[in-house]
């Protein structure tokens, strides 16, 4: 019985793509991935990030390979899902992680500022659910995951471009998984609440880019205040749904948004 249950959750044999690799969920979904059996290959444009997550994948006995991409470039996220094809032979599950934050009021917001998010936010996810769904399609299995948030929710003021591209990411995910199903593929997206990662404290920096522990300290008080559960989260609550989504313990699962978010949002 207990076999049965771990092997729903195994990805012995499989191989796994993760973008945004270098740092915060992504770094840890390549972990917990490996630890579940799968071989990775990691994708950032943060080439240093990226050496140091090769590292913590083989410190747990896992196999990695990683390649500067930049998602926001169509050819680059080809190439990344190539390399993984030619490396490893096949492509089983693909994590779109790579993101980017800004704030600011609407009436305030610059055109360049807009772009950067969007591209890197939508264009990237995009890109990536092509790439991926082209290599899984001559497979016919394959499970694509997308990084939204709970920002997609609900409405928060300095928040509009952040949130506006994980709707669409929302959006996304469901129409990818109309198309891509007949060939075995499922999309979903997970939406993490306030996750622990160099992202999320970019919030609490002051003005010399440190940062400021008491500003930290009130700001993770109030988004645990925003959990029923009165909690905030880590990087392994995020990818422990991601490998829920990624093996075959969520075969009929697709076209879904998992709200690993302690409660803050719940539409
Ligand atoms: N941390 C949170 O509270 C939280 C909450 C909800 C959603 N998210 C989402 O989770 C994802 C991961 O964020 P994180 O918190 O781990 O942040 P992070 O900053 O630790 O990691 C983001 C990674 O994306 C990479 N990246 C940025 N632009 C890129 C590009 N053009 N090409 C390739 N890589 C690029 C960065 O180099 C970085 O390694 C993001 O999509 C983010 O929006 C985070």
């Amino acid at each position: 019985m207990q076999d049965e249950l771990n092997q729903a959750f195994r990805l012995d044999g499989r191989v796994a793509v993760v973008t945004g690799a270098a740092s915060g969920i992504g770094r840890e979904a390549a972990r917990v991935f490996a630890l579940a059996g799968a071989r990775v290959v990691l994708g950032d444009v943060n080439e240093a990030g990226l050496a140091e997550s090769v590292a913590a994948v083989q410190a747990v006995g896992g196999e990695a390979s990683a390649r500067r991409t930049d998602v926001t470039q169509r050819a680059e996220v080809d190439a990344l899902a190539e390399a993984a094809v030619r490396a490893m032979g096949r492509l089983d599950v693909w994590v779109n992680s790579a993101g980017a934050v800004t704030y600011g009021a609407v009436l305030e917001t610059a055109e360049p500022e807009l772009d950067r998010l969007t591209n890197v936010n939508l264009k990237g996810t995009y890109w990536g659910c092509a790439a991926a769904a082209r290599a899984m399609q001559a497979q016919g299995a394959g499970s694509i995951i997308n990084v939204s948030s709970t920002g997609a929710d609900s409405a928060g003021a300095g928040l509009s471009v952040y949130a506006m591209t994980k709707a669409a990411v929302n959006t996304l995910t469901r129409t990818c998984a109309k198309e891509f199903g007949s060939f075995g593929v499922r999309v979903n997206a997970v939406a993490p609440g306030w996750i622990d990662t160099p992202m999320a404290n970019t919030r609490f920096r002051d003005s010399d880019g440190e940062i400021d522990p008491e500003l930290r300290e009130r700001g993770l008080r109030d988004r645990a205040q925003a959990s029923p559960l009165g909690l905030t989260g880590v990087p392994r609550d995020v990818a422990l749904a991601m490998l829920y989504l990624a093996s075959d313990a969520g075969r009929f699962v697709t076209g879904q948004v998992l709200r690993p978010n302690g409660g803050a949002s719940m539409p």
